[in-house]
Formats: C-alpha cells, structure tokens, sequence
C-alpha cells in the first residue's frame, strides 16, 4: 500500500477526532464541561476504548446541512473495558452542531445499542445534545423513536446507565428516561420536555432552565435522576462505581468481590442503636453501613423521598440492594414517592439478579388528604406488586415498627421473603399502640373514672401483648428474633443458604403493574 494511503488515513482520523475543531473545545472546557472523547477516556480502562463508526456522514440537504461537515456525525460510539468488563458507550459531541440527533447520528447509537443487547454487555449513554437536529425533520425523529424501541426491548436484559452532561430537552428527555439510572451533572446539565421559553409563551411562567430542569431538580423535587455529580470526573467514577454492582446481562449474577470484611463479625452497637422511646428518630444509614461490607453503601436517589433508603451494598462480597425506612424523615413513613422510589428498585434488583434485604422501622402509609388525591392507593399498589413479583432472593430484618399494610408493603412473608428476621425491640401490629388502644378500649377507656390514666394503662396493656415481634414468630411470619449484634453474621448465612433459590412463575405476556 502506498504511503499515501496511509497517510490520508491518519490525517482523516485525526481531523473526525478533532471534533467541531479547537474554538468549540475551548468553548466546551470553559463550560466545566469535558468533550466527548474525553469523557470516554474516563469511562473506560485505561487505552480499552474501540471507536466504531467514526466515518460516519449526515445525508441531510436542508437549510445548507450539505455544506456542514460533521464528523464523527456528533457522537462518538464504540465499547471497552470497566473494570476489565465489557460495556459499550455513546457520547454525543456539543461541539459537532451541537451534538444534535439525525437519520445517522441516530444509526450509530442504535448500532451500539444493537451490540450490547446481542453481546449482553451493560451500555452508557453521556448525553449532551441539542436534541433533534431541526434541519434534518422527520428523520430525526424517526431516529429517536427508534432509539425509545431499543431501550424498552433492552429493559432488564441489559443495564442501561444514562448520563445527563448538558442539555437534553424535548423527546430527547426520553431516551435516558426509559434506562435503569439517569445520572446529572450539578448546574452544568439540564432535562425539560419543554424549556423556560416556551413556558413563559404558553403559561406565563417564569422559571430559569437549571431551576426547571437543573440536576437538582431531578433529585429532590421530580424524583427523574438517580444520581448528582458535581463535575464530569466524579459523574463518570460515580458510573463505574455502579456498574461493579451490577451483572452485565439478566442471566448472569453480579460479580463476586473478595471480601476482606468478617463475615463472623459481631457488632456490640448495634444492641444499643435503637432508642429507648419508640418514636425517638435514629439514624438507619448508621444500621446498613455497620452490617455491610467495609461500610460501604451506594445510595441511589440519596436526595429524593428520604423517608426510605435504596441503594447497593455487598455482603460477604455479594451484590445485594437494600431497601430501608428512615426514622429520620417523616418518622419512616411510606408515601407515594418513595413507594414509587423503591418500587422501580425492587424491579431494578430483581431483572439484575440481585438479592434485596428490607430494613423495616415503619409507622404506616402517610395519612392526608394530598397523598389520598394523589393515588397512594395506586403508588403503594406497586411496592405489594414489585415485592410480590420479585423471585430474587428476599431477607426482611423489622428493627422497630412494622404496621398494617405497611408492614405488608415492606416485603412481609406473605409477600414472598425468604427470611424474616425481627430485633427484640420490633413491633409488629395492624396499628401503633395509642391508635390500637383508642378503637378496642374505648368503652373501658370512657367509662373510668380516670380515662387518661385508663387509656396510658391500656396502652401499656397493648404494647406488651402485641407490639413485640413474638406474636409473628408464634405463628411463623417471623422466622427468629436474633440479637442486633449478630445480624451481619445471620444475614451472612442467609443469602449462602438462598444462592441456589428458583422461584418460577405462571408463563404470562407481562404482568399488569398499578402506574
Ligand atoms: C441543529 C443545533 C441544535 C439542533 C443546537 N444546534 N441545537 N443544530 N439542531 N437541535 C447547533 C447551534 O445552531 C450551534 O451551531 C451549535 O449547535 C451550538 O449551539 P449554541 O446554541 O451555540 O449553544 P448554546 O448557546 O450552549 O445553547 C445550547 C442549546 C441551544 C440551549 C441546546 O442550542 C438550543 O436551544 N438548541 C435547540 C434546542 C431545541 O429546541 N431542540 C429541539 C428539541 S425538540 P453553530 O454552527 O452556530 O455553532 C426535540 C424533539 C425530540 O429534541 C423528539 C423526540 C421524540
């Protein structure tokens, strides 16, 4: 071959590598945005990464787009190695017009999207795009309904992880949306269906685009992103970090760490973590890191409804997701959007092969008039039906209060755990006992000649009869009472005993979800 040749190969490649040239890289870094490559680089073991499709070229005609040359087609595609794992990647291009979606650009992530399902390798997707390339129309949209079809085809059976790394507006919104975690990138990212112009035309309302759609936003008040990050380096460590937990496909089990934590391990406080008064807060993240393997817990959606805790944890070096009320906010109670927080984990954790342990301290569902019009019923419906559902290994440890359905709804036995165990110090009732005492002693309680006095003595009465965890173990529902101390060990033993668990279904088309 001549030398040529080979030198026209080299300058093309470096030219498309070159993105939208040096101005719009500095453009791009002066945001505190990294660029496409560079983000790749991160993302992968070192010198892993294999590009694929970077001679791609837009067919579009319109409004001049035959002069614009676009390399790359605005999104770098290809796969490489996380952790010595194979994952395949896109990272759309801000400085190739913007990064914006056409027939193409489209075709190329579609191209590794059809890869990774056939290879069963988790797929990342860094978005930072104007969305759909206005000058290339209907093909544009094509190209993203395309993409919608093959993240819902790829749901469960691979993990899809989507980053959020600038602007990601109209329909574009729904491609991240429709993977199993969306994380943001704090103030330099934004999500909307609609943005703060066209707002203020149709509403009136006045709302700036990182208050309407910053990753702030997403993670405390609309529950849409799972994860927040303050720059591209820690979003993308953030990303590795998930995919160690997580198999690369729905046949396969998480990877197995070696852990240097005791499995034997007694753990003297956690005897003493629960207060004296039972509607005194304590601090449950406290209970999960000191049973988990190096204290160390991933939390997913830390910043939204925190009244309940999800996130990853290993145990003896196994994956495991923990689902946990937080006797911090709102006294653990569920509501609607951490039925819908932990509902989405529970079906996470159960496509992905991935045992779930429930920490249960809960008062009851939130009484008022806001949840009741909002749908509690329909929300609360999905923890019964994601739990029920599950067929992953399921250990529920009640630490304090378990009540009616909230008990039900916090993976009881007859929704399917495998273990229940209960602290000394749990409390599982159809009420709390002040509610109980009001109902089943009224008479007595209105006919003493003290009926305070009567109702605190009625209450006691309660307490000792039934808010103890012995009632359950009576009757099985628990299956022992262990000392909090020796809950790593048992936990332990339990998900060794629960690996070789099958737990097959009736064959149905799919199931019909409350949403
Ligand atoms: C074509 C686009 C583009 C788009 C940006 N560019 N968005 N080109 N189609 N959608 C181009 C710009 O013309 C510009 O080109 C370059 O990208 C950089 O954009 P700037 O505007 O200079 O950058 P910035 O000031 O940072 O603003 C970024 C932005 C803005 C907020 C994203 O570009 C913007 O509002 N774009 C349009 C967003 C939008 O309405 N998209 C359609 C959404 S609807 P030059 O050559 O000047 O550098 C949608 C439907 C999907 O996506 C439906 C799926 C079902």
């Amino acid at each position: 071959m001549s030398l040529e040749k080979l030198e026209a190969l080299r300058e093309k490649r470096k030219a498309i590598e070159l993105g939208g040239g040096q101005k719009r890289i500095e453009k791009q870094h002066s945001a505190g945005k990294l660029t496409a490559r560079e983000r790749l680089n991160l993302l992968f073991d070192e010198s892993t990464f294999v590009e694929i499709d970077a001679f791609v070229k837009h067919r579009c005609t319109n409004f001049g787009m035959e002069k614009v040359d676009a390399p790359a087609e605005g999104v770098v595609t290809g796969y490489g190695k996380v952790d010595g794992r194979l994952v395949y990647a896109f990272a759309q291009d801000f400085t190739v017009v913007g990064g914006s979606l056409g027939e193409m650009h489209a075709k190329k992530i579609e191209k590794v999207m059809d890869l990774a399902l056939t290879m069963g390798a988790p797929i990342v997707g860094l978005n930072d795009s104007g969305g759909a390339r206005i000058q290339e129309a209907v093909d544009a949209l094509s190209g993203y309904g395309r993409i919608f079809y093959k993240n819902t085809i790829s749901s469960g059976v691979i993990p899809q992880i989507s980053a959020i790394m600038g602007p990601c507006a109209g329909g574009a919104v729904y491609s991240p949306a429709l993977t199993d975690f969306i994380f943001m990138v704090d103030k330099t990212s934004q999500m909307f269906i609609t943005g703060p112009q066209v707002i203020k035309t149709v509403t009136g309302e006045e709302v700036s685009a990182e208050d309407l759609g910053g990753a702030m936003t997403h993670n405390t008040t609309s529950g849409v992103a799972q994860f927040i990050s303050s720059n591209d380096e820690e979003c993308i460590a953030d990303i590795r970090r998930l995919i160690s937990f997580l198999p690369s496909n729905n046949m396969e089990k998480a990877p197995l760490f070696d852990s240097e934590d005791d499995a034997n391990k007694i753990i003297e406080d956690l005897n003493t973590i629960i207060p004296e008064g039972s509607n005194k807060p304590y601090d449950m993240k406290k209970v999960i890191e000191s049973i988990v393997d190096n204290a160390d817990f991933f939390e997913v959606q830390p910043h939204f409804a925190k009244n309940i805790i999800t996130g990853f944890a290993r145990i003896n070096g196994q994956s495991v997701g923990i689902i946990a009320n937080q006797p911090m906010f709102m006294a653990g109670c569920l509501d609607i959007n951490a039925s819908d927080k932990s509902s989405r984990f529970i079906r996470t954790c159960d496509a992905f092969n991935i045992p779930i342990i429930n920490f249960v301290d809960v008062p009851g569902f939130l009484p008022g008039t806001s949840q009741e019009y909002g749908g509690i019923i329909r929300h609360g419906a999905k923890m019964l039906y994601a739990y029920s559902e599950a067929t992953v290994p399921k250990i529920t440890l009640i630490t304090r209060k378990a009540y009616g359905g909230a008990y039900l709804a916090m993976c009881s036995k007859d929704l399917g755990a495998d273990m229940v165990y209960a602290w000394p110090s749990a409390e599982i009732a159809v009420m709390g006992p002040e509610g109980a005492a009001n109902i089943i002693f009224r008479n007595e309680i209105k006919d003493a000649e003290d009926p305070q006095a009567m109702r605190a003595q009625k209450i006691e009465e309660y307490k000792s009869e039934f808010a103890t965890p012995y009632k359950a173990a009576e009757r099985g529902f628990v299956d022992d009472v262990i000392e909090p101390a020796l809950t790593r060990i048992r936990l332990c033993d339990a998900l060794d005993m629960l690996q070789s668990k099958r737990d097959s279904r009736p064959s149905k088309k799919h199931g019909n979800i409350p949403l």
